[in-house]
């Protein structure tokens, strides 16, 4: 079945490894230009279906009980919805006078909250994913690079809120990666063991399961080797 351009510009979306698209929007803290403004830092562009809805003010003030956490990791927030300028202030004011959430309260979200009436922004980013509504944005997250290139994309539906645990941890993993040229395995965290990259000749692997030095090798193309917490966060956290 052929899809119409409005069909075609409602479902693309930027994949990793792609540039981040760009765009000129109003936020909450003014007029940003994405994601030229961010270059040199990691960003997390993320939506949220609407304002004044529960699931979505728990995770506001979740990220910004969070933001200086994210910030001393070099990574700033900003925020989406299809909604207006106006309802995202009324939105903040109110979750700051009279919203209690997990022990947080009088929370100021001080991290731009994107103004998207026109669905310009979260077209782009393939927010909109009509089975599950056509008119709000799911729970997408974006992480972007310094050199603005998507590096990890996580959705949810309406009715999920996001683990942000899991938002942080992906996001000190890959500074990780890229700053020690490792991978990391499954629920990695710092201090855990990290992955060398697969041995790409036949020599290579036989070198690994001879070695003698800091690799741990279950099989040739299976070797981990120690990365201690603390050069981990010495290496990423800002103090
Ligand atoms: C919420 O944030 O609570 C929500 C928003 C849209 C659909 C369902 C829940």
């Amino acid at each position: 079945m052929e899809t119409t351009l409005e069909q075609q510009e409602v479902l693309s979306m930027p994949r990793i490894g792609d540039k981040a698209p760009s765009f000129t929007a109003v936020t909450t803290q003014g007029e940003i230009n994405f994601p030229e403004d961010y270059t040199g830092e990691w960003s997390i562009l993320f939506s949220h279906p609407a304002d004044f809805t529960p699931v979505c003010t728990s995770e506001f003030m979740t990220f910004a009980h969070l933001e200086e956490k994210f910030e001393k990791a070099n990574c700033k927030l900003i925020g989406l919805s299809i909604d207006g300028l106006y309802s995202h202030i009324a939105w903040l004011r109110t979750i700051k006078d009279k919203i209690e959430f997990n022990g947080m309260k009088n929370i100021e979200v001080k991290f731009p909250l994107i103004e998207d009436i026109t669905m310009n922004v979260a077209k782009k980013y393939g927010m909109i994913q009509p089975g599950e509504s056509k008119t709000q944005a799911v729970r997408a997250v974006f992480f972007i690079d310094p050199k603005s290139i998507v590096r990890a994309i996580i959705y949810y539906p309406l009715s999920l809120g996001r683990n942000f645990d899991e938002i942080y941890r992906a996001l000190i993993a890959m500074q990780t990666s890229d700053a020690f040229n490792v991978a990391t395995p499954a629920d990695w965290n710092p201090g855990d063991d990290v992955i060398i990259s697969p041995a790409g000749s036949c020599g290579v692997a036989e070198e690994r399961m001879t070695n003698t030095d800091d690799l741990e090798c279950e099989d040739w193309f299976f070797c981990t080797k120690k990365l201690d917490k603390q050069t981990v966060l010495d290496t990423i956290i800002k103090k």
